[in-house]
């Protein structure tokens, strides 16, 4: 079972593009191992506790699980409209996973992993956080983002980390795919060596936040949101799951093949935390998660803020472009693993070039010559040229490349392999000029050799398509009357398409993206037409 997970989004605000780039990432990445032939098992869902949630829901006048919930609907009215094909569903204030929570705080209580214990420190009224050393300035001092800072003596229960940190040290020093990219595990191992001897606090005094999952041995505290955020990875996968739960079978999912995260929540969240707690919880090295970290998308090389009003609305990208030009634009121009900056122009320049441009007009060129020089008529034809055998060569290779990229979670490489072969196949009918061909019976050998090429190419590449662009992708290859059900990429050969197949005239797949004042030069163009068509016929009557 390929068991693939996103982090889960924070239900304190409105998802943007930095949210969406994840969950497309993770998206592709489910729907390729499942036209792998892999089981796959995919859950995303909402973080719905914490203090910023119940402030936030305080201002609103709402609820806690009102306000979440609200927020909720639109992660998800989000995730439908973007094609995200996940399994399940990880919402934390969901009964099954509290009560998972609970009874790993029980076990872990129960073997000795928890102490309570008081603390005496600086604490931000308005961050409602203590504060360290760590957050002084340069002066010396807390900043004003901190706000009045008190000092505070407070009782919390907390987790043994530093009893685990030496094993942690271990084990991602000699597992090289626990954190990938490479250079992430390497951050991974610096923030490690500065983690020792310190415990971590989880628990929160309800007085202060009474929005979390009660600790069940305390009832005066609740669990510290990333604790009880963290465990959704294995409460939703059926870890210490009740009989008709309705969750999966935790044996056959776990451990998680691949975790998609954002590199801001690597260190201490899951590369520290979370490795340490399922150490703690008594899983074994072969147990551990994968961690895939990814970068972040930027506007202008900042940080995307409400303070910078620079935060994009993926729902705007998707009115203006499609949902499918924004699947392709955020994981073909952004490498697994590093920042990248988001531009709607380039969104425009990759979706017409490379969609419209070149795929687009390859299929719709190849099945319209086939339709009009052949009658829709793919014939496979005897002999063999030069030009045509590296043709096939070059798509045989693609989809080696292109399965390696995708294996190694590198979708712009793969998309970058895929689109290649579709410059090539654009070159080729430069150099072979079917429409000279046709002129001339004698060729209709080599013209069917060329259409039975560029089709079949567009079918491969169609189907390979499907796990970025699903929709684009059946389309394309129902114009080509291709069925590829039992295909996988592994047994993808050439000769989908046999002597005497028959495709369907082509009706465009990605009409081209036109600016404002693009569509205004057309408008003008065709009115202008139209008045040269009326004059013509006003002379002639
Ligand atoms: N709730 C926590 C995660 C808990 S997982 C057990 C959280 N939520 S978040 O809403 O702030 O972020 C959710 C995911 O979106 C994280 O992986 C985060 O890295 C990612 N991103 C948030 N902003 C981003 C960008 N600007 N760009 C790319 N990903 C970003 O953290």
């Amino acid at each position: 079972m390929y068991y693939i997970t996103t982090a889960i989004d924070y239900t304190n605000g409105a998802p943007h593009i930095g949210h969406a780039y994840e969950k497309v990432l993770a998206d592709v990445l489910a729907r390729w191992h499942r036209m792998c032939g892999e089981d796959v098992y995919f859950l995303t869902g909402v973080d719905q506790h914490g203090q910023k949630v119940q402030q936030k829901a305080e201002a609103a006048g709402m609820q806690p699980q009102e306000y979440a919930d609200m927020v909720t609907e639109k992660f998800i009215a989000l995730w439908k409209r973007l094609g995200i094909s996940y399994d399940g569903w990880a919402a934390t204030t969901d009964p099954r996973h509290e009560a998972c929570v609970q009874r790993i705080l029980t076990n872990l209580k129960e073997n000795g992993c928890l102490y309570k214990k008081a603390y005496k420190g600086f604490y931000s009224v308005r961050q409602e956080q203590f504060l360290t050393d760590k957050e002084r300035n340069e002066e010396g001092v807390f900043g004003p983002e901190w706000g009045e800072v008190i000092e505070l003596e407070e009782e919390n229960w907390y987790f043994n980390l530093s009893q685990h940190v030496q094993w942690l040290k271990d084990y991602v020093t000699n597992h090289p795919t626990v954190c990938e990219p490479e250079f992430r595990r390497q951050n991974l191992l610096n923030a490690i060596e500065r983690s020792f001897g310190v415990d971590l606090c989880i628990s929160r005094p309800k007085d202060r936040l009474s929005w979390g999952i009660p600790l069940p041995f305390d009832p005066d505290f609740v669990t510290y949101v990333w604790f009880d955020a963290l465990v959704n990875y294995i409460s939703f996968a059926g870890y210490l799951a009740e009989e008709g739960a309705g969750l999966p079978d935790f044996n056959k999912l776990w451990p998680a093949a691949c975790e998609v995260i954002g590199k801001d929540i690597l260190v201490p969240a899951h590369g520290i935390y979370w490795l340490c707690m399922l150490h703690a919880m008594g899983f074994p090295d072969e147990a551990m998660p994968r961690l895939l970290v990814h970068g972040w998308l930027n506007i202008k090389g900042e940080k995307m803020s409400k303070s910078l009003g620079n935060i994009v609305d993926p729902n705007d990208l998707c009115d203006v472009f499609g949902a499918e030009a924004v699947r392709y634009y955020l994981v073909r121009d952004t490498k697994t693993g590093y920042d990248s900056d988001y531009d709607p122009e380039r969104l425009k320049m990759i979706y017409n070039t490379e969609l419209a441009n070149d795929i687009g007009n390859l299929t719709n060129r190849s099945l319209n010559m086939c339709t009009r020089y052949c009658g829709g008529r793919v014939t496979v034809a005897e002999g063999d040229d030069e030009l045509s055998a590296a043709l096939r060569k070059n798509m045989a290779d693609t989809v080696q490349t292109f399965s390696a990229y995708m294996n190694a979670d590198n979708t712009a490489d793969a998309f970058a392999a895929l689109n290649a072969h579709v410059g090539l196949c654009n070159s080729y009918i430069e150099q072979k000029q079917p429409w000279t061909l046709a002129k001339d019976e004698d060729n209709m050998p080599e013209l069917q050799r060329v259409l039975a090429h560029l089709l079949e190419c567009c079918a491969q590449v169609g189907y390979l398509l499907a796990c970025v662009l699903p929709d684009a992708s059946s389309r394309i290859l129902s114009q080509l009357q291709v069925d590829v059900a039992g295909l996988t990429p592994q047994s993808l050969a050439w000769g989908l398409l046999k002597d005497g197949h028959t495709v369907q005239a082509p009706s465009p797949v990605f009409p081209r993206i036109l600016s404002e004042e693009e569509k205004q030069k057309m408008a003008e163009k065709a009115a202008k037409a139209a008045a040269k068509a009326a004059r013509k016929a006003a002379q002639q009557a």
